[in-house]
């Protein structure tokens, strides 16, 4: 042990790239080291009350956590010294020597190469504790691990330039010490009015104190001097904690920023403490913007979870519904033993009736938005309705319980307003509805484009009936769980014989069932045509300008939510749609006094109704053949 066992190491080739972009460019935010210093101080105190809920001998009969930040004018050094859990030498070179964390991957997947922008960015993610080499030229971590011996210490050092060193030393004190050697021209980081305004600025919400010395001015020797004495910066009380009132805005945003690890601001926030049956308090935060893993249905939330202001855990999912997952913030129990794992987490009444309660004020603050009349609030909704839409519509299958609330909060794209723009409620188009129009109409396709040129759409638009069009995967799947709103069923223009109900007077329905009979023929023919292609084949009012469509049956699938599934390498069910007719159109029309080509007639008008819909053809050359003979015809040779 001693000097002897020095060892040098390389950093993990990411880490290098970091370094790189911290060191060599100009950067404008420098400040924010002592941030992600003092946040990591603050997580490795967290780490230890943690601990010490199942070994009190961690303390050491120590267990005042606290933060100390200093500074040498003479030596151009500053350092942030933690009494928190430490790190042992093993953990020192894996923690300290690669990325592991999520967010600053996140942050090399954003890497434009463009050393400036890149740089900028570093202040949004703020990645750790290597932000440190921003000011410094060398660091020098001193550390040793909560219950290890004091010879079991570990000096950690680097210049930040693709090495560092780890050697073994004595440390009496539990913690971590970490030393900034400050680079030529830092020196304006040396000055305890420039240090407390920056923990003031981005430490305040921290639980714990940051102590820093008391400074007095001596008149003797005129001039400020450092006492022996220390005094707390920072509030040091749990934000959470807090009476409303003494919080102020920017706090709240920047306790966001130090829970969530997203350097944006938050779009919106609630915080109340909760007395009765159970008794918690609890800070949640909606972000402006989906985070890149909010796919990952793996994904743990982003609650933390305290038990009376002792931290317990990161990412309590059991706190907050899947659907709920981009929600961030602090729960904080009084009911909670302070020794709960996840496990018991799972089966608590208590986490049953938080989960509820944090659910119920996460949709009120959804619903204030949603139903507000000042733009700013609006905007916010629409805001989060494009980031976080599509994760909130699987709610309608996950809470059945608050499903028509959710219901109420969803929003598409229509007819009505003939852009790709969600911004149309359930309750918007039931208002709009026809005298006569009983159901909420409407069809399903893989893209924008594609839903509103559907075919099915053209007898609604002639009668001017409202069609929502749902083009999102998760569409098909929440359907299921929407089947009626404010009374009225939706329906697929898709599915099931047409039936406009009242919308159809006397008169129409007395001429299609004469063209009905006037096309029986025809309709027969093609079904035995078709046999192996259509189920049925069928005289259709819903077209105007095309010659077919292809329609599934009202309790079947639909052929997009098919395509969906044998896509996604799941087992579709193998239907056979029903092909309808438009016998208003010319090319129906003809094909009542077609003989020899009947058959390559029919399938190219099933074919076609297939592709207008988004679908597949079995056999496209077959296809591209008989068009290309039928055109050859038409030009007679
Ligand atoms: N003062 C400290 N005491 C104990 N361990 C520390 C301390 N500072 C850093 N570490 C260890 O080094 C790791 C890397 O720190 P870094 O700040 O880069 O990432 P992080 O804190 O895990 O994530 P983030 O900063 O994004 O919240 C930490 O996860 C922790 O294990
Ligand atoms: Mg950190």
């Amino acid at each position: 042990m001693g000097a002897s066992d020095k060892q040098v190491m390389g950093f993990q080739a990411e880490v290098k790239q970091l370094l790189q972009l911290m060191i060599h460019s100009l950067y404008s935010n420098k400040e924010i080291f002592l941030r992600e210093l003092v946040s990591n101080a603050s997580d490795a105190a967290d780490k230890l009350r943690f601990e010490a809920i199942n070994n009190a001998a961690l303390f050491e009969g120590d267990s005042d956590l606290a933060i100390q930040v200093e500074f040498d004018k003479a030596a151009k050094t500053i350092s942030i010294t933690d009494n928190g859990i430490g790190l042992s030498q093993a953990e020192a070179v894996e923690h300290l020597g690669t990325i592991a964390k999520s967010g600053t991957k996140e942050f090399f997947s954003r890497l434009s190469g463009d050393q400036q922008k890149d740089a900028a960015m570093i202040g949004q993610f703020g990645v750790g504790f290597y932000s440190g080499f921003i000011v410094a030229d060398k660091i020098t971590v001193e550390s040793r691990r909560a219950g290890l011996p004091a010879e079991q210490g570990v000096r950690w050092e680097s210049s930040g330039e693709g090495e560092f060193s780890v050697e073994t030393i004595n440390k009496p004190e539990r913690g971590t010490r970490i030393t900034l050697h400050l680079r030529e021209g830092e020196d304006d980081f040396l000055s305890a009015w420039q240090l407390r305004s920056i923990i003031r600025k981005y430490s305040d919400h921290i639980s714990l104190p940051i102590k820093m010395h008391k400074e007095e001015w001596d008149e003797e020797k005129k001039e400020t001097v450092v006492k022996d004495e220390l005094e707390t910066v920072n509030q040091a009380s749990a934000l959470w904690a807090r009476s409303k009132s003494d919080i102020t805005e920017e706090q709240y945003k920047e306790f966001y920023k130090h829970v969530s690890h997203d350097f944006q601001e938050p779009l919106t926030w609630t915080h109340n403490r909760v007395e009765g049956r159970s008794e918690y308090t609890q800070l949640l935060y909606i972000p402006a913007h989906a985070p890149f893993d909010l796919w990952d249905r793996e994904k743990r939330g982003g609650i933390k979870l305290y038990v009376k202001r002792v931290f317990i855990m990161d990412d309590a999912e059991q706190l907050m519904p899947v659907y709920l997952r981009f929600v961030k913030g602090v729960i904080d129990s009084n009911d909670l033993p302070l020794n709960v794992s996840r496990e018991i987490l799972q089966e608590s009444r208590d986490v049953k009736v938080i989960r509820e309660g944090s659910t119920k004020r996460i949709l009120g603050m959804l619903e204030e938005l949603a139903n507000a009349d000042e733009q700013e609030k609006k905007d916010k909704y629409a805001n989060f309705w494009k980031e976080f839409g599509q994760v909130l519509k699987e709610g309608m299958g996950e809470d059945s319980a608050n499903k028509e609330r959710i219901a109420k909060l969803l929003r598409f794209a229509s007819t009505h307003n003939e852009t790709d723009t969600q911004n149309i409620s359930l309750g918007d188009y039931v208002a709009r509805m026809k005298e006569g129009q009983d159901k909420i109409y409407y069809v399903t396709a893989d893209s924008w484009m594609a839903a509103k040129n559907s075919p099915h759409l053209e007898i609604f638009r002639k009668k001017g009936v409202e069609v929502l069009l749902l083009t999102e995967r998760v569409d098909e799947w929440m359907l299921s769980f929407l089947t009626e709103f404010d009374g009225k069923p939706l329906l697929s223009v898709a599915k099931g014989d047409l039936n406009l109900g009242q919308l159809e007077d006397d008169n129409e329905k007395k001429q299609k069932e004469e063209t009905e009979s006037e096309f029986k023929e025809l309709v027969d023919k093609m079904k035995a045509s078709l046999a192996e292609k259509a189920k049925d084949v069928r005289v259709t009012f819903r077209l105007t300008d095309s010659p077919a469509c292809l329609v599934a049956d009202e309790h079947e699938l639909s052929g997009n939510l098919l395509r969906m599934l044998k896509a996604a390498g799941q087992a579709a069910p193998d239907m056979k749609p029903t092909l309808e007719i438009n016998p208003h159109h010319p090319l129906i029309q003809r094909l009542k006094y077609e003989d020899a080509k009947f058959n390559d007639w029919s399938s190219l008008l099933f074919d076609q109704a297939l592709l207008a819909e988004g679908g597949q053809l079995s056999d496209p050359a077959g296809f591209v053949k008989k068009l290309n003979d039928m055109l050859l015809g038409m030009t007679g040779k």
